[in-house]
């Protein structure tokens, strides 16, 4: 039977299996979740899109300068989603001195991402890379100089070690003088942060819950979603928001594919997601052991969210 369990299955297994439950955050991101991330963004306390689209607006010829080459250049997206704040960027820069490569595990996102781009910009010459990031970067052999954005702060939904790691492994793709925007969310005070995740409509409480509806349809679980609800928290100390799915009542759920049932106590609680919240010194940190330095920092008017550009030495 193991060796029939998908990554998913395993993953799963392995998290719903430990003293303190957890389940990766990638696993949102189906159809359904998808959309409800969208949604997510639209909400007016999701404060993170509107202030790096701000960036992006307000900012434009800033940017344009700093991520800028003198000769052609490929600039890759990783995590592309639906391109809507780059394609600010992608409109100011001069028009045949670069390459858009958008690379999306989700070939369908990366499909209408394509048609999206070239109805509003008929010159862009644009090339979707359905593979994963750093394999993305490596098949992308030309000779010409690099620009890897990595917006909307998914950096913050990987553990500091795992961020570390990441941007170390990126470092090592790119070339002397590539460069990298990358968008991050800052710490600020939790009456900000937790609406943010928590939002009037209930959209990330069903995006946290989907979670459990995804293993119930996949794995043949009965999770009764009905009796766990979603506990979003904040450590404004350490600029930690997590998020958690409690179980409202001693349980006992089986997960058929898994061939196991396991147990849930009143007030126990799944951790789910972490996004983290960065300052300079965080970042500092982060890109310590790579080549990469930080040659601007870039905010929104209300210092909420940071751009900043890269790069590598
Ligand atoms: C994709 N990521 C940066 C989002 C975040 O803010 O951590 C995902 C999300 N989770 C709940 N709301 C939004």
């Amino acid at each position: 039977m193991i060796e029939t369990l998908t990554e998913f299955a395993k993953d799963v297994r392995d998290g719903l299996s430990k003293d303190n439950k957890t389940l990766p955050s990638r696993y949102f991101y189906d159809e359904i979740g998808d959309d409800l991330f969208v949604k997510i963004m639209d909400t007016p306390e999701y404060y993170l899109t509107d202030s790096e689209m701000e960036i992006f607006t307000d900012r434009t010829d800033e940017l344009v300068k700093l991520v800028n080459f003198d000769r052609k250049f490929d600039l890759i997206e990783l995590g592309a989603g639906d391109g809507t704040k780059t394609i600010h960027l992608l409109k100011a820069l001069p028009k045949s001195n670069f390459k858009y490569i958008p690379v999306d595990i989700s070939s369908n996102a990366l499909d209408l991402l394509s048609q999206r781009m070239k109805k509003a910009m008929p010159d862009l010459e644009i090339e979707t890379r359905n593979l994963e990031y750093f394999s993305a970067i490596k098949t992308t052999e030309s000779e010409n100089p690099k620009l890897v954005l990595f917006l909307g702060s998914s950096l913050g939904n990987m553990l500091d070690d795992r961020a570390k790691e990441f941007l170390s492994q990126l470092a090592k793709c790119l070339r002397k003088g590539d460069k990298v925007l990358l968008g991050l969310d800052l710490k600020k005070s939790a009456d900000i942060i937790l609406p943010a995740y928590n939002d009037a409509q209930g959209f990330t409480r069903e995006f946290n819950l989907n979670l459990l509806r995804r293993i119930n349809e996949e794995l043949e679980a009965d999770f009764d979603l009905s009796k766990f609800e979603h506990q979003p928290v904040y450590d404004e100390t350490k600029g930690i928001a997590l998020s958690y799915l409690r179980s409202t009542e001693d349980q006992t759920v089986n997960i058929s594919c898994l061939g196991c049932t396991f147990s849930f106590a009143e007030g126990e609680v799944i951790h789910t997601e972490i996004s983290r919240k960065y300052d300079r010194p965080l970042v500092d940190q982060l890109i310590e052991s790579t080549d990469l330095e930080i040659e601007a920092w870039i905010t929104d008017s209300k210092e909420y969210f940071a751009d900043i550009i890269l790069e590598k030495h």
